[in-house]
């Protein structure tokens, strides 16, 4: 698959057909993650690949306390729409995700980590955009889920306390690849024009595009 085509089909997925992934597929997937930018060359990344239902029964609690929660966010009609979404795949998937970011690799200095601390966690992110493209020229599909307690993430997978838990991904053969966001069709979120985020030499000065 193309780039382009790659970053404008992918889509966050939350339905998911039981097929697991065959493995070599799921190794490139990985890889491709693994080739991201890193500051300094960190790689401060892991890859917790969990098949365990009890262990993805647990954080699916996770995600129903969770969500409940979110939930109070919002009241009447919006609350309604909030709690009629899908939000997750973690027990309907094949296979869970946790990418996770090593805040002490390569030791308490790391080259261009210096007043940015940051950029550990924005290299994992870039891991994640990897992985999410890559999963979607093989056909599979990611979803992400934020909707998450850090903390009991990560006792149940017993990460250690200077690993982050950075993403929590649903992986699989998806239901479909919508046309557009979900949250776009359901009239939650739409869009902004690329236009308006676009400034020329100073932050709100307009870019013409030509
Ligand atoms: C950091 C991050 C966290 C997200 N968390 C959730 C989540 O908890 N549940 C969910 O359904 N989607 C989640 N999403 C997916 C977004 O809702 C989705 O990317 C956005 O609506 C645009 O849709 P698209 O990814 O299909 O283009 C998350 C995406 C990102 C990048």
């Amino acid at each position: 698959m193309e780039l382009y085509e790659a970053i404008h089909t992918r889509r966050d997925i939350r339905k998911f057909k039981p097929d697991p992934i065959p493995k070599d597929i799921l190794a490139r997937i990985l890889d491709a993650a693994h080739h991201a930018g890193s500051v300094g060359f960190m790689q401060p990344w892991n890859f917790v690949l969990i098949e365990d239902v009890p262990t993805r029964t647990k954080v699916k609690q996770i995600f129903e306390e969770q969500n409940a929660a979110a939930a109070q966010n919002y009241t009447g009609e919006k609350q309604n729409l909030y709690r009629s979404l899908k939000l997750e795949g973690i027990l309907e998937s094949p296979l869970n995700l946790c990418v996770t970011c090593d805040r002490a690799r390569k030791g308490p200095h790391v080259l261009g980590k210096n007043s940015m601390i940051d950029t550990d966690i924005y290299s994992t992110c870039c891991a994640i955009q990897n992985l999410w493209l890559a999963a979607r020229a093989e056909g599979i599909g990611v979803g992400w889920v934020s909707i998450m307690e850090p903390q009991t993430l990560q006792d149940i997978l017993n990460i250690p306390a200077h690993v982050l838990p950075i993403a929590y991904l649903c992986i699989g053969y998806p239901v479909e690849f919508r046309d557009k966001p979900m949250l776009q069709e359901v009239g939650w979120e739409s869009r902004v024009p690329v236009q308006d985020l676009i400034y020329l030499n100073s932050w709100g000065s307009p870019w013409d595009g030509k």
